[in-house]
């Protein structure tokens, strides 16, 4: 045994560790000469972090702290050489990216009162036909029906939330539908569903079960939120990756550059371990998630939060990254609230006028925001994510650093931006584009900094979390971002990895 080795048992032992025999193989595979002295240290900080404190070290914990280790830039590269340079599995494939939905080319409001009018009927119009095809829902009659009593006093109807008002342990919604108004009581004897009322907003389309009580009043019984429905998502036949960035941000003073060069050398192959690598080799799609660049006056006082103040030197300076994606991945883009395009949702593709070297830096599919894309068969709900804020600051329970309960809740309600006319603009055209209307097996945002991952009835939702740090603004409003850590979905098993590029 050589010197370095007998030296990292040692320091092993002495931290009050056992070490398994196949930890220990796993040790000398993950490590090249030289560099054992890194990993041991690693291997020790993420046994220090495991609770309760684990009696020996398992070759599970090696390789995660393996992997941490190869990927933050705090050791020499590992050479694995021959791993990232031969024909690569995502290279033999062929691309199957299909453009599903994008509003880019169907905008157009003047923001007129009959604009309005038509965006709600729309909103209304899609929210009741996914009602409609429901068993439990099909039936529902009018607001006129359950006033004028209804079959035994009761009626069941769509109608949008005008208006929320709690007064002690009672909520009054006004509601409307094509024909009628009414107010409909919640009382608190119900908890469940008064806990459920609690979480409305207004402008969203609900079904509701009312008796009809005195004078124009209707009293709850149930309330049916338009949801999606449990479901078996569709998969790829191959095992393959669909990596996802969003708010890279380029131009701040505080974008995580060395973090993110790093996510390029990974792609390309250039560093990893063996495991990560493998993972590298598969990935077909990149999709970019907005915010790619920082902007100018996005915020108030953003000046002193940019080291490039000029957005055109920002999109060259972004371009040159992206053209470090292999040439073989497919790049998907839509934008977010920080690039150079109108700011009301939903938003066109960024145009060529700024983000020109973009465009010309490698094959890129541009689209807007919302989008949808199949990717290998497996459908994606792309959305940049600027109501999420809105949505956490209208409902209770919800916490921004929980993002993937923000996103249930959006699924549940079937509309990207429930509440219209918060901080979220939003463009009053003749469709409204943020309902979801199709049930996405993959529905990722990401506008809050905060990665995370899960599945709600069937479909995974991903937050891709950002690549810059926490910015003077947010500090002043108490936000605290979680950057650098890279979502790939796995579009076989839709899986997903997050890899902690810090
Ligand atoms: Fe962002
Ligand atoms: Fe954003």
């Amino acid at each position: 045994m050589s010197e370095e080795r007998r030296k990292a048992i040692g320091t092993i032992l002495e931290a009050g560790f056992q070490m398994e025999s196949d930890a220990f193989k796993a040790l000398m595979e993950n490590s090249s000469a030289g560099h054992l002295d890194p990993l041991v240290k690693e291997v020790l900080r993420v046994a220090g972090t495991v609770e309760p404190r684990p009696a020996s070290i398992s070759r599970d914990l090696v390789l995660k702290a393996a992997e941490h280790l190869s990927l933050s830039g705090k050791t020499p590269e590992t050479d694995h050489s021959g791993l990232g340079h031969g024909r690569r599995f995502a290279e033999d494939l062929e691309s199957r990216l299909e453009v599903v939905s994008d509003p880019t080319g169907k905008l157009g409001t003047t923001g007129s009162f009959d604009d309005f009018l038509r965006y709600f009927r729309s909103r209304f119009d899609k929210m009741s036909l996914l009602f409609r095809q429901r068993m439990d829902t099909r039936n529902a009659g009018t607001i006129s029906d359950a006033l004028s009593g209804g079959s035994n006093g009761r009626g069941r109807f769509i109608c949008m939330v005008l208006d929320k008002r709690e007064r002690g342990d009672r909520i009054f919604l006004t509601v409307d539908d094509y024909e009628d108004e009414a107010t409909v009581l919640v009382g608190r004897q119900n908890s469940t569903l008064y806990e459920m009322a609690r979480k409305i907003v207004r402008d969203q389309v609900i079904y509701i079960q009312a008796r009809k009580s005195a004078g124009p009043l209707l009293v709850a019984e149930s309330i049916i939120l338009p949801e999606i429905p449990d479901r078996k998502p569709a998969h790829a036949n191959e095992e393959i990756y669909a990596a996802l960035i969003s708010d890279v941000h380029v131009g701040s003073k505080v974008f995580l550059e060395d973090e993110f060069r790093r996510v390029l050398s990974w792609l390309k192959g250039d560093i990893g371990t063996p495991n990560q690598r493998d993972v590298a080799e598969r990935v077909k799609y990149v999709l970019i998630g907005g915010d790619l660049v920082d902007g100018i006056g996005v915020y108030p006082r953003q000046e002193v939060d940019l080291a490039v103040p000029d957005i055109y030197e920002q999109y060259r300076l972004a371009a040159k990254f992206v053209s470090e994606i292999p040439e073989y991945v497919d790049v998907v883009l839509i934008p977010g609230n920080h690039d150079a395009v109108r700011q009301a949702l939903p938003q066109p593709a960024i145009p060529k006028d700024f983000a020109g070297p973009v465009y010309d830096s490698r094959k890129i599919t541009s689209l807007g925001d919302p989008a949808e894309v199949r990717l290998h068969g497996v459908h994606f709900l792309l959305y940049h994510g600027t109501s999420l804020m809105d949505i956490l600051s209208g409902v209770p329970g919800l916490d921004y650093q929980r993002p993937v309960e923000v996103m249930e809740y959006q699924l549940r309600a079937r509309h990207l931006s429930p509440e219209y006319g918060k901080m979220t603009p939003i463009g009053p055209e003749q469709e409204d584009f943020l309902v979801v209307e199709r049930v996405p097996d993959v529905f990722t945002s990401g506008h809050i900094h905060v990665s995370g991952a899960g599945v709600y009835k069937g479909t995974t939702i991903v937050n891709s979390g950002a690549w810059q740090g926490q910015t003077d603004y947010q500090k002043r409003m108490g936000l605290i971002p979680k950057p650098g850590i890279l979502p790939v979905v796995n579009l076989k098993t839709l899986d997903v990895k997050m890899i902690n590029f810090q």
